[in-house]
């Protein structure tokens, strides 16, 4: 993960920042791995800034976004240093400053971009269409109108995240440029100090083809003519920087046909991997044979058929792969799902039912870290 996060920010153009969005994956100890890799953390809650702060130190950069704010995620920004708040509504401008305003302090902030679109397809829309996400286009004028009775807020610049695992670096860029284009214009119109722009992550991998790479190096190049003289860039990509370096292990526990179709039901599913049933795909994975059978009757199989893995949870979408053609599968083999640390163990329903959590083992260099 640190080799990739290496590779990812070594054709940026100097003084680019990128973040890690501690959403993908907000384990302690990939936090620690990755903070002397990365310029800071984007966290989208209080308990994200608590996270941060309890597992990598006092010092790290942090900067925070997401769509609905509270006075006590103000207080919590001013309480532990956390960079820059990226506002996305007017009510959001006038509650921090109220609260920046009652604490004595001045918080540096972005304001969030809704595009007013069409925006290019990606797997996951934030931007260019009706969502509750950031300020739209045509409201900007406003919040700027209203940031000038905010005394307590700095304006610093724009933040834009507008589409999520977008695998066409070309048209990631020119959505960056276009991006750019529209904040400078704005700072221009309206005589703002433009410092900052965000730019988010969206950087996107690709699930069904566990080799593919998203091409930072064209990307980088054809952004660098939009940067020129400031304002500061930053990214903050969370998928591409957490899927590739994990597994997600299940037991096959039984194998069964159901309406002419088989099943493999596993020991885990969507409570700790809701990944592929929230994008309704069929998620990598491979069959690692086992040979131990402790039992006298005959060890169920399947060879050469279509198989769905489903998991141990009482409800039909607990679905991590449908119809997926497999060599053989037996009872007590073992299904390894691969490209599991983004959005995986974090976005999961851990304790509907009650199931055991599964270990959570890190591995560095081959060696296991410890808790
Ligand atoms: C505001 C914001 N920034 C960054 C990210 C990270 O996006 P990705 O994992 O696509 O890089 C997200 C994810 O939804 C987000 O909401």
């Amino acid at each position: 993960m640190q080799r990739q996060v290496r590779d990812l920010t070594a054709p940026l153009p100097p003084g680019t920042e990128f973040f890690y969005a501690v959403k993908a994956n907000n384990d302690p100890r990939l936090l620690r791995a990755l903070a002397p890799w990365v310029s800071g953390f984007e966290v989208a809650s209080s308990g994200e800034v608590l996270r941060v702060r309890e597992a990598v130190g006092p010092s790290v950069r942090i900067v925070m976004g997401g769509p609905a704010r509270t006075e006590d995620d103000i207080r919590m920004i001013l309480a532990h240093r956390v960079e820059r708040l990226h506002v996305e509504s007017l009510h959001a401008l006038r509650l921090a400053n109220a609260v920046a305003a009652r604490a004595g302090a001045i918080l540096p902030i972005l304001l969030r971009v809704n595009l007013a679109g069409p925006v290019p397809g990606a797997t996951l829309t934030m931007g260019g269409g009706a969502t509750q996400f950031g300020i739209e286009q045509a409201s900007i004028p406003d919040a700027i109108a209203v940031l000038d009775e905010c005394g307590a807020l700095r304006f610093e610049g724009f933040h834009f995240h507008t589409v999520s695992n977008n695998r066409d670096a070309a048209g990631h860029a020119a959505l960056c440029a276009a991006e750019l284009r529209l904040a400078r214009g704005w700072a221009q119109e309206h005589g703002l100090d433009l410092r900052t722009v965000n730019l988010g992550g969206g950087w996107g991998v690709d699930y069904a083809d566990l080799d593919w790479r998203f091409d930072v190096a064209g990307f980088a190049r054809a952004l660098a003519p939009e940067l020129g003289q400031g304002p500061r860039i930053q990214f903050e990509c969370g998928r591409i920087v957490a899927a590739y370096h994990a597994a997600y292990l299940c037991e096959v526990l039984d194998l069964k046909l159901s309406h002419g179709r088989a099943f493999a039901l596993l020991r885990g599913g969507t409570h700790h991997f809701r990944l592929p049933s929230s994008w309704s795909h069929d998620h990598p994975f491979r069959i690692i044979p086992r040979d131990r059978w402790p039992h006298p009757w005959p060890r169920p199989e399947f060879t050469d058929r279509e198989i769905t893995l489903a998991g141990e949870l009482c409800t039909p979408k607990d679905v991590l792969a449908r119809e997926v053609t497999v060599q053989r599968v037996r009872v007590g083999d073992l299904v390894c799902f691969q490209m599991a640390g983004a959005y995986g163990w974090d976005i999961s329903h851990h304790d509907f039912l009650c199931h055991a959590h599964p270990d959570r083992l890190f591995l560095s260099e081959g060696e296991r870290v410890a808790a």
